[in-house]
């Protein structure tokens, strides 16, 4: 089995390239530079020439705040983008792996939402990740979709390094305690994502580490398995204003991984706990 892997240098492809590596499957870890996915010209060539039997597709406009404004770029990138990788993805017949998000819905209400409910993204990078998934859909067949949220992992800027960082700058750190959703480790993803490279139990998944929690009780765990004393204040989202909205209820249903009989991640506290131990006491 061959394995294409886009956005090789973010924080989850880096931890997928690693897992690969180990693990002894042949893979390729593109980045911007060896596959632009946003040139269609380069990715219908990169395809072809490399003929992958999966594409695991992790690259992406990220930067959610910042797409309400360079909303060109995000497009480009997570929707066409998207689109080019998957007319080449067709045309070998490889698996497609796309990654996608809880900003695809819009978090009203204060159920987990499932893999069968309607996406209504209410920011532009969600919109642009949605769009994407209608892309994948619309063509392919053997496809997955993998909704993750709140990632983090070593590799890049995450919300557990920047409250590990503010907390050496300030005694006091306010964070918003009306969002809940659950924290997704990469280290703890890419497992399921190999185990389910190596199956054709195609679809819509909805993939975090177990447990909800807010921004607010996510932070304090943070500290509390750091061990870093620092007063944290809960406020509301109307108290921090950011360009993009924000879904209140980012729950995901992932009970369709367990109907399909794919692992579980483990409880975000546990992954939190060793997060911390491999990057802040090394
Ligand atoms: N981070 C989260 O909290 C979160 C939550 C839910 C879902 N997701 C989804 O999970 C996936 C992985 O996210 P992540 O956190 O690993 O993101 P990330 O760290 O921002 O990595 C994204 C990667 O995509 C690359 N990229 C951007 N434009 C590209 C282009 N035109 N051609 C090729 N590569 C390009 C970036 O390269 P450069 O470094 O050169 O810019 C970067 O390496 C994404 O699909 C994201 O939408 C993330």
């Amino acid at each position: 089995m061959k394995v294409l892997v886009t956005g090789a240098n973010g924080q989850l492809g880096y931890d997928i390239i690693k897992l690969l590596d180990s693990e002894g499957i042949e893979f390729w870890g593109t980045d911007r530079e060896s596959l632009d996915i946003t040139n269609e010209e380069q990715v219908t060539r990169v395809i072809n020439d490399y003929y992958p039997d999966v594409i695991i597709h992790c690259a992406a406009y990220t930067a959610v705040d910042k797409a309400e404004e360079e909303k060109e770029l995000c497009y480009s990138v997570n929707v066409l983008g998207t689109k080019y990788l998957v007319e080449a993805c067709k045309k070998i017949d490889a698996k497609m792996f796309y990654i996608s998000t809880d900003y695809v819905f819009d978090g009203e209400g204060d159920k987990p939402f499932d893999v069968l409910d309607q996406p209504n993204p209410i920011n532009y990078y969600g919109k642009t990740k949605y769009e994407g998934e209608l892309e994948v859909q619309k063509l392919l067949e053997k496809y997955f979709i993998v909704r993750i949220s709140w990632v983090f992992g070593s590799n890049g800027n995450n919300f557990v390094k920047t409250m590990l960082r503010l907390a050496k700058e300030k005694d006091e750190i306010s964070v918003v305690a009306d969002q809940i959703g659950s924290p997704t480790y990469t280290h703890d993803l890419v497992k399921l994502l190999v185990e389910m490279i190596q199956t054709d139990k195609y679809g819509i998944y909805h993939a975090t580490n177990e447990g909800y929690c807010s921004w607010y009780e996510f932070a304090c765990e943070i500290f509390k398995q750091a061990g870093i004393d620092v007063k944290v204040n809960p406020i509301k989202t109307e108290d921090y204003p950011t360009r993009a909205r924000r879904p209140k209820n980012s729950r995901l249903e992932k009970n369709i991984g367990v109907v399909n009989n794919f692992s579980q991640l483990r409880c975000y506290k546990r992954a939190i706990k060793e997060f911390v131990k491999s990057n802040y006491f090394e």
